[in-house]
Order: C-alpha cells, then sequence, then structure tokens
C-alpha cells in the first residue's frame, strides 16, 4: 500500500456502508476507482523489530487483527528472533528473519509498518530510520530514554509525513475513552477535578538471566551497545538504556494524567533512591508531586512507585473532583467510580448507561444520604461542629463503569494504528502527545537526581 489517505473508504467499510444503505449500484463508480488499491488496503505488510516479551505480546494481539502479514522480524538475539519467527509460522506467516534492522528495511520495500519494541534508547535510532525507510512505525512506550531522541523522532515523523503511534495503550481503551470522554471531560461527573494520585506497587523479583548456551558474544553485545549479558537482560534498570520504574511503569499512569486533564503539569518535584537492589543503577522507589494548571484552577498529582512491595492495591490512577472520584486502571479490578454523598444523584447518567447502578453485595459500601439531609435530620437545626464530622466521614457510594475490553489489552491500539494506515482514523497517541509525556517523566529523575522542585515551560513540550 502506497499512500495512506488514497481511498475515501476501506472495502470493508464501503461494503458494510452499501448494504446498509442499499446503495450498491448508486455506488458503483467507488468499485472502479477503488479496484486496484482495495486489495492492498486490506492487506497490510508488517515487520517487527525486537522480539522480546512485549514483542510477543504485541504479535499475538496482532494475529488477531484481520489482514495483517507479517513478512519480518529482527532482533540481535537469535533466541528471541527464533521465537518471534516459530509464534508467526504457527499462524501461517513466513517471516524472514534479521539481526540487523538496516537489512530489513533495505530488503522489504513491500512492509507498509514497523512494529519496534526494543529497549528504550534503541527506539529513536530505530524508528527514524524505519519513518525514513518510508515505513508507518508503532513504537512502544517510553518514546526515548532522551528529550533529544523522542525530539527526533517527532521531527522525521512531521519530515517524511508517516503516521507514528506510541504504545500508550490505555488512550485506545474502550473503558479509559468511555471514562475521558463520558465521565471526566463529558457530563462532568467528579465535578471539579483537583487531585490525582496514583501508584504501581510491585513485589520484588529477580533479574533476568538466560539460558547458558544462549549468551551473546561479548563482541556483538559491543556492537550493539550492550556493556554485558546481564545489563542486556536487564536493560530497564540501567541509565544508559532506560529510565528505570518511573519511565517503565509511571510512562503508562503519568500520561494517562496529561491525557485525561489536557493540559501539561508547570511543576515537578520527586525523591527517589536505589534503597534496595544491589546489581541496579536506577531508583526502585519513586514518587513525585506534580502541579496541573487547568482552566478551573491547579490539579495536585502525585504518583508513586513501588518496586519492593506489592501491597496497597497494585496500579491504578485515582482522579478527585468534589463530587466524584474514578479509580481507574488496566485491570479491571482496581477500577470504581464513586458519587460523594453531596453530589446531585446519577440517575440520568444510570439511565443513559454512563455509569452503572451502585454495586451491591460483598465490597458494596453502604450507600448513604447526602450528607445535609443526615445532618439536619440528626442534628434538627444549624450546622454544628459535629456536622462537619457527619460530612467528613460520609461514605461514597461506590459504581461502575458499564464498558469492558473484551479483546488482549493492546489490540484496540494496534487496531487504531492499522486503521490509520488504511483509512486516515485520528491516532490515539501520536509522536507530538507522547513527545510531552516523554518530557513529563524524565523530568521526574531529573528532579529526584537534583533534589529539588524543577519547572516547566509550555515550551518544553513542543518537539
Ligand atoms: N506497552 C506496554 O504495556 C509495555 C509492556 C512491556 C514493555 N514495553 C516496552 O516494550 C519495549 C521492549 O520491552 P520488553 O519487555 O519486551 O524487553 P525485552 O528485553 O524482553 O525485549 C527486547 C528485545 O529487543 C531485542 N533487541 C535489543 N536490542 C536490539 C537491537 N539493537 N536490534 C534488534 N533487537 C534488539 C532484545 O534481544 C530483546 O529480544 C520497551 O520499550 C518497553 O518499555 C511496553
Amino acid at each position: 500500500m502506497s499512500e495512506p489517505f488514497s481511498t475515501p473508504l476501506s472495502r470493508r467499510d464501503f461494503l458494510s456502508t452499501s448494504a446498509k444503505l442499499g446503495a450498491f449500484i448508486a455506488a458503483a463508480p467507488y468499485i472502479a476507482r477503488g479496484a486496484d488499491v482495495v486489495g492492498k488496503s486490506d492487506q497490510l505488510n508488517v515487520a517487527l523489530i525486537g522480539c522480546g516479551e512485549q514483542g510477543g505480546v504485541l504479535l499475538n494481539a496482532a494475529l488477531k487483527i484481520p489482514n495483517i502479514r507479517f513478512k519480518a522480524v529482527c532482533d540481535i538475539w537469535s533466541y528471541r528472533r527464533t521465537y518471534g519467527e516459530r509464534l508467526l509460522k504457527k499462524f501461517g506467516h513466513d517471516p524472514k528473519p534479521y539481526e540487523d534492522y538496516r537489512e530489513l528495511l533495505a530488503s522489504h520495500p513491500e512492509l507498509d509498518a514497523v512494529i519496534i519494541a526494543t529497549p528504550d534508547f534503541k527506539h529513536a535510532e530505530h524508528t527514524v530510520a524505519a519513518l525514513k525507510a518510508g515505513k508507518h512505525v508503532y513504537c512502544e512506550k517510553l518514546m526515548s530514554n532522551t528529550v533529544e531522541g523522542a525530539r527526533a523522532m517527532v521531527v522525521a515523523a512531521r519530515e517524511t509525513k508517516k503516521l507514528l503511534q506510541l504504545g500508550h495503550q490505555r488512550r485506545s481503551n474502550p473503558r479509559y475513552q468511555h471514562a475521558k470522554d463520558q465521565i471526566v471531560t463529558g457530563n462532568r461527573l467528579l465535578g471539579r477535578v483537583t487531585n490525582i494520585s496514583g501508584q504501581w506497587h510491585r513485589a520484588v523479583t529477580d533479574d533476568f538471566g538466560f539460558p547458558a548456551n544462549q549468551a551473546i558474544s561479548e563482541a556483538k553485545l559491543h556492537e550493539y551497545g550492550y556493556a554485558n549479558m546481564h545489563e542486556f537482560r536487564n536493560w530497564r534498570w540501567f541509565k544508559q538504556y532506560a529510565g528505570g520504574p518511573m519511565s517503565d511503569l509511571g510512562a503508562h499512569q503519568i500520561d494517562v494524567y496529561n491525557w485525561m486533564l489536557g493540559v501539561n503539569p508547570r511543576m515537578c518535584i520527586a525523591s527517589g533512591g536505589v534503597d534496595y537492589y544491589k546489581t541496579h543503577q536506577w531508583y526502585d522507589n519513586a514518587m513525585a508531586i506534580f502541579e496541573y494548571p487547568t482552566k478551573e484552577g491547579v490539579v495536585r498529582a502525585t504518583y508513586e512507585v513501588l518496586t519492593t512491595t506489592s501491597a496497597g492495591g497494585g496500579y491504578h490512577e485515582y482522579f478527585m473532583g468534589d463530587e466524584g472520584s474514578l479509580k481507574i486502571s488496566e485491570n479491571p479490578k482496581y477500577t470504581k467510580l464513586y458519587r460523594e454523598a453531596r453530589a446531585p444523584d446519577w440517575d440520568q447518567w444510570t439511565a443513559k448507561g454512563i455509569v452503572a447502578s451502585p454495586l451491591s453485595g460483598e465490597g458494596a459500601p453502604p450507600s448513604v444520604k447526602p450528607w445535609e439531609k443526615v445532618g439536619v435530620k440528626k442534628l434538627g437545626g444549624p450546622a454544628k461542629a459535629s456536622t462537619v464530622d457527619v460530612r467528613e466521614t460520609a461514605a461514597l457510594s461506590a459504581w461502575d463503569i458499564p464498558v469492558t475490553l473484551d479483546k488482549a489489552i493492546h489490540q484496540p491500539h494496534l487496531e487504531n494504528f492499522f486503521d490509520a494506515i488504511r483509512q486516515g482514523t485520528p491516532l490515539n497517541c501520536t509522536g507530538e502527545s507522547a513527545f510531552a509525556t516523554a518530557v513529563t517523566i524524565l523530568k521526574i529523575n531529573e528532579s529526584i537526581a537534583a533534589g529539588k522542585k524543577l519547572t516547566f515551560e509550555p515550551s518544553d513540550f513542543i518537539a
């Protein structure tokens, strides 16, 4: 397929639209016009660079999407390259394997798109090369471990006019989209959002190893920029290759802060350290505070990533407003919606399917009357000190978000990317928006290292 926007309708869209309208004959000219591109626009030729853990996850998700044909895979580690190749062959693809991405790009002019799931420090190099070779790119987060790398990616996409989607997949998750469009921004069920907290708490893990007979030679590791096998396997913990847990885990969630609020922060202050692990360079526990200047006033946000305990409720983002709160996570079991006792009732939103009725049974807090009524009835007069107590302790009612994701968590984000190539659907995470997230994340580590509060200028977020 040559250009993404060359046909006004994909073949599938055209057929279903025609059938719906009963307009097959009237629309016949589209068939002739689209005939030579329709077949191509239905099948996209794709390659994967980086067949590690996430490369495998993306392959499995992409294999569920119709008319995607993997033509090539690349990995410097034959162990993982073979895994990618075998997985695809199992599903009827016949990918050519490469150690060097440059050879892959030079050998496959038929490719429409490249998916990149290599360690963060390679994202800029691989993305820029693929864009310059005329391919659309889906690259994993964090965009890059340097602001310069991330900027180069945006600039290359702009110059080549190719699509660049970054792997912040929550932006394509229908539950997150519903929360943003129908609960937080649209309909404003939380009222004025004043605070956000977010966390990812993960138990202690061992370093990654490798099968003894699968070690890469030292010469080859050096050629590709790795000091040794330990660093190659545990790259996310080393400063040369990545940004540590804040960038690995926090990137997803702080991206949601920026996206959901529609603004970038103006200030960051953070604390963290290598408190526990002996074999890592990056902070294993870190906490950050941000100020977001929204139209309604400041939103104060905290975020913490802990890699030495799983206590305290897993991973979620918690948006708190004066009328309600949204606790949302990629894991549905950590997702809940709460209405403040003082807020208008949500009957109309239940009727419209925006929220689901209060939970009942196990885990549901007792439903309460609005605090004013409780206070007036109980006290029978004007507010006294105890009225305040009633308000402060009034339980929130818990509600559900009636939208679920019935696919692999990365599938909708890949679908959005492929739809953008085929029919011009807007990307859910462009290079420009992911750049702002990368700038935000990298500032946290900078603030920890400097031991002080740092500010952002609006121009910092523009690539
Ligand atoms: N979106 C998500 O939810 C999510 C989840 C996990 C990881 N990720 C991201 O995916 C990327 C990969 O992470 P991972 O966990 O799969 O790591 P990994 O170490 O398991 O895999 C990386 C792979 O890249 C290969 N590689 C390294 N350098 C290469 C090079 N120069 N050329 C070709 N191949 C090379 C390695 O051999 C390895 O197979 C990272 O950017 C990570 O942040 C995203």
